[in-house]
């Protein structure tokens, strides 16, 4: 059978007209012969590019199998994307979603509930991100068992951000998911908008839609501009708490001081432009981890450019933590409205692939015990540095 790619079904939520390139299914093609075939790779490639997310269905895959499809992506890769010291990231905040599979160590189990005897794993109890353990506010308990109430955990690209490359892909494989009506996401930010979503989804935007939302004066600002991340980012920010939304952090001065973080190097910090290019499509892409940053590089407008106006058309270094947040904020915002999220029905034995500097993603709350869900994440931290805008973006955009 021949490898043909369909659409996916989208949910009525979603402003289609976005998203017509966006996410196709794989059919004809076992994820696991991949990494082995040229051309098939090549195609599947190609296909991911273009469309930023594939699913394969009702697929068997080993993790070993999962590792060597991610790694064709960047053969040059070798370890897991926010690197493999479990010491180290216990002073993060991530460390309780890392459970490494011991002879793979590239992939993760992640999830929720108590999971025995799997792959090498004698016990291991996974737990969700949930808006309680991270948010400034929360949602009352009683509206999350009523309602399935629940909100966005936390908008990211799968990357350390500090001495290690961004993943080019990452692959999600869902072993168990939990059955269940549907939950609701509130936004919580006074505009009063909410989105349902299937139980235990993972949600992503297109940095591309985001990118194409912005007003003229944004996109020539994030054409011109670079980020830079702080020193061991998910430690330094270990004890401050997120907005309502999932896409930033409250400033109100609970990050970690630099000088009391482990040891760090400036040179193993981070400056990405705003926006990486689609290596494939040369489609730019607004990809910026909005909770992880210190500050904000803008080049001035060309010279040639006479109408010196808009956004720092001279430039600037933007140092100020709560006006550099405010100004992300105000560009990601409008990208994560609910016609322009793609939640995933997840099957059982699903596998999503997924194009890590191309979309941005984040789990919702789980609130039972017994809502288990087992995954398994894959993904490698990279050799090359994003790509950002070229001249000729630089020409069209600012
Ligand atoms: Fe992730």
């Amino acid at each position: 059978m021949p490898l043909t790619l369909e659409p996916i079904p989208f949910p009525p939520s979603l402003d289609v007209s976005h998203f017509q390139d966006f996410g196709r299914e794989v059919k004809g093609v076992h994820p696991g012969d991949v990494a082995q075939d040229q051309r098939l790779f090549h195609d599947i490639e190609d296909a991911l590019y273009t469309h930023d997310l594939l699913l394969f269905r009702d697929v068997d895959l080993t993790p070993e199998q999962q590792h060597s499809l991610v790694k064709a992506f960047d053969t040059s890769a070798e370890q897991y994307a926010h690197g493999n010291d479990h010491e180290k990231a216990k002073k993060t905040v991530l460390h309780s979603y890392l459970n490494t599979i011991p002879r793979v160590p590239q992939v993760q189990v992640i999830g929720h509930g108590t999971v025995r005897d799997h792959e090498g794993i004698a016990e291991v109890t996974l737990k969700h991100g949930h808006h309680k353990t991270f948010h400034k506010t929360q949602i009352p308990v009683t509206d999350e068992e009523k309602y399935g109430a629940t909100r966005f955990f936390r908008w990211h690209m799968d990357a350390a951000l500090y001495n290690f490359e961004p993943a080019k892909v990452t692959a999600l494989y869902g072993l168990k998911v939990p059955q269940g009506p549907p939950q609701v996401v509130r936004y919580d930010d006074g505009t009063g908008d909410e989105l349902e979503v299937p139980l235990g989804t993972t949600a992503f935007v297109s940095g591309k839609v985001m990118f194409d939302a912005l007003p003229k004066d944004l996109k020539s600002f994030a054409v011109r501009a670079r980020v830079r991340y702080a020193p061991h980012p998910f430690e330094w920010i270990r004890n401050a708490k997120a907005v309502s939304t999932g896409l930033g952090i409250v400033s109100e001065g609970a990050e970690v001081p630099f000088e009391d973080l482990s040891e760090w190097e400036e040179e193993k910090r981070k400056t990405y432009p705003f926006l990486w290019r689609n290596a494939k499509t040369g489609e730019l892409h607004l990809q910026v981890h909005p909770m992880t940053i210190t500050d904000i590089y803008v080049n001035a407008l060309p010279a040639h450019i006479t109408e010196r106006k808009g956004r720092y058309p001279e430039g600037g270094h933007i140092t100020d933590l709560k006006e550099v947040r405010d100004i992300m904020y105000e560009m990601q915002r409008p990208g994560i409205a609910p016609s322009l999220v793609y939640p995933h029905p997840w099957k059982e034995k699903d596998l999503v692939l997924f194009h890590n500097r191309g979309l941005m993603h984040t789990v919702v709350g789980l609130f039972r015990e017994d809502q288990i869900r087992l995954f398994h994440q894959s993904n490698l931290a990279s050799s090359d540095r994003p790509e950002g805008p070229n001249e000729f973006d630089i020409e069209k955009w600012a």
